[in-house]
């Protein structure tokens, strides 16, 4: 099989039309989903802020849980996300949601507002988390709980691996210090609670699972179109500039010799529920 290495082309997820075909709940975003609405608490007349909101599957499930007599909040700067959010809440006829397209990290918000605050895997994906985090500790209710999910180091280690020992091959000790400053980017359960304590909350609790991505093999991991969106754009960062090519070469026939070896590529995501409380 020749294929080429179309994956490494960026898809540009600003551009005029992405987020129309965004699926409303990637199924990347489900299982951490899952794991908040298990642990949210969810009450009639509560006023939520969901932060990172993206196209808003939660958003318009907790404001549907929670009932019309509670108000949800979603903040997020992704003008074409929070326009679509918009028109699937005028098309469902929900009264209950406001939308703040903005930076989380300056809320126009007033002080001690908000009952409760989710956040599906934006922790990771904040400039400024702790700037972020701080902002939600102000516009909290005394007592209000923050539940917040995020993936963790060891994120894909299979995948790690085999890319850690391509570049070892390689020998570029540049690209080796990028890859560890990437692997050690996902914070572990610890450090998110402790920019939590520092932001002000109390840890109320910290749940931790895990699952599996599996594919064929690591051509089609390469061309997954989520995992070219979300992960793709990282993993070239980390390569030599002038050896990008080669690299990913090396890296997809790696990747496939693993999946001979085992059947198929399967990739652990671990996972974090932190619940916390102002
Ligand atoms: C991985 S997506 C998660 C979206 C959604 N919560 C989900 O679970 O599918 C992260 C989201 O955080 C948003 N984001 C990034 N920086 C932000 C900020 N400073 N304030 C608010 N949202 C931000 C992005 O635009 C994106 O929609």
């Amino acid at each position: 099989m020749d294929l080429t290495q179309d994956y490494l082309e960026e898809i540009d997820h600003t551009a005029r039309g992405f987020a129309e075909f965004f699926d409303e709940l990637p199924l990347w975003s489900a299982p951490f989903g899952l794991m908040l609405l298990d642990r949210v608490p969810v009450g009639a007349g509560l006023t939520v802020l969901d932060v990172g909101a993206g196209t808003g599957f939660l958003t318009i499930e907790l404001a549907e849980r929670c009932g019309a007599g509670a108000r949800v909040i979603a903040v997020d700067p992704w003008k074409d996300a929070m326009d679509r959010l918009r028109r699937k809440v005028a098309q469902r006829g929900l009264e209950n949601i406001v939308l703040l397209e903005q930076d989380a990290a300056a809320l126009d918000l007033p002080d001690a507002s908000v009952d409760l605050i989710v956040s599906n895997l934006g922790i990771n994906n904040f400039d400024a988390p702790g700037a972020v985090l701080q902002e939600c500790f102000r516009i909290a209710r005394p007592g209000a709980r923050l539940v917040l999910t995020t993936n963790l180091v060891g994120h894909m280690a299979e995948f790690y691996e085999a890319y850690h020992s391509v570049l070892t091959d390689l020998g570029d000790a540049d690209s080796l210090a990028r890859f560890d400053a990437q692997v050690a980017h996902r914070g572990t359960a610890e450090s998110v609670e402790s920019l939590l304590r520092s932001a002000g909350f109390t840890i109320v609790e910290s749940a931790l699972d895990s699952f599996r991505m599996r594919f064929a093999d690591g051509s089609a991991l390469l061309r997954h179109h989520f995992i070219r969106l979300g992960f793709v754009p990282g993993w070239k960062a980390v390569a030599a500039p002038g050896s990008l090519e080669k690299t990913f070469e090396m890296l997809e026939r790696r990747l496939n010799e693993m999946a001979r070896e085992h059947g198929n590529l399967a990739l652990t995501i671990p996972m974090a529920c932190l619940v916390a409380r102002k």
